[in-house]
């Protein structure tokens, strides 16, 4: 047995003979494709690759737990429901990114949520316990740091403190501090497989763009807010001298884009 699935021209979404209104919705493009009855939708919440206490304590039990049973599940949670029924539910997570991205109205909500979960999965792997400078960058990734910044990090800094000429990381710290709002630090390779630092806001992901993400910092303020209040540089501070994960962003610098 098997559920039809199309969308007529006043943008309604048509299963088994029900009619159910998605005004304006955006879901086009799928008059063709049929589901099966009861497959199983691709969208999971990912286990965690650590326990919740292992970033301590620079990221506490509390602040992982919240944020991934509450938020991250929750952009998941949502996500199932506004696409239940619908193509996207057998759709690989980063296709219904790409298809919804840069929309308006339903697809937007689609988006929104898609994007936060494929965003905190990919937080999540960038951090790991005993990384930052503890197991700094090396290899390619260092060779592609050094081309395209100088350096990784430069200790050399004026009589005032300041840095005399920012490295890498610096320059990572300085981007994550400096996003105004809600939003995502990442590492990206562009297409000239050049390395950049970008911020992106509220959901927004890089491979949107084209670019590839090697790495990522959530500075939304649930990612700090229970740990360091609005000091947000406290919680850079330990996520790029403890946490951030270079092997998983070298690993993902190998990756073609
Ligand atoms: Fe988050």
């Amino acid at each position: 047995m098997s559920l039809s699935h199309s969308i007529n021209r006043r943008n309604f979404l048509r299963i088994s003979g029900a009619t159910v209104a998605v005004a304006a919705s955006g879901l086009t493009g799928f008059s063709s494709q049929v589901l099966a009855f009861g497959q199983q939708s691709t969208i999971i919440l990912p286990a965690l690759p650590y326990a919740e206490n292992a970033l301590e304590p620079y990221i506490s039990a509390k602040t992982v737990s919240i944020h991934y049973n509450k938020h991250h599940a929750g952009y998941v949670a949502n996500l199932r429901s506004l696409i239940a029924g619908t193509p996207y539910d057998v759709m690989p997570l980063k296709d219904i990114i790409k298809r919804t991205a840069g929309k308006s109205l339903l697809p937007k909500l689609i988006f929104n949520n898609a994007a936060q979960a494929w965003n905190h999965s990919f937080y999540w792997d960038s951090l790991k316990p005993g990384a930052g400078d503890k197991a700094p960058p090396s290899g390619y990734l260092l060779k592609l740091i050094r081309r395209d910044f100088g350096h990784f990090s430069n200790p050399t800094k004026n009589n005032k403190g300041e840095w005399i000429k920012p490295g890498f990381k610096q320059k990572l710290f300085d981007a994550a501090k400096g996003h105004f709002g809600s939003g995502w630090v990442w590492v990206v390779l562009n297409k000239q497989r050049k390395l950049e630092i970008i911020t992106t806001s509220n959901a927004d992901v890089p491979f949107t763009q084209g670019l590839k993400p090697l790495c990522v910092i959530d500075v939304w303020e649930h990612a700090y807010y229970l740990d360091h209040q609005n000091k947000r540089v406290d919680y850079l501070n330990g996520v790029l001298d403890n946490l951030i994960n270079w092997d998983f962003a070298a690993k993902n610098s190998l990756a073609k884009i």
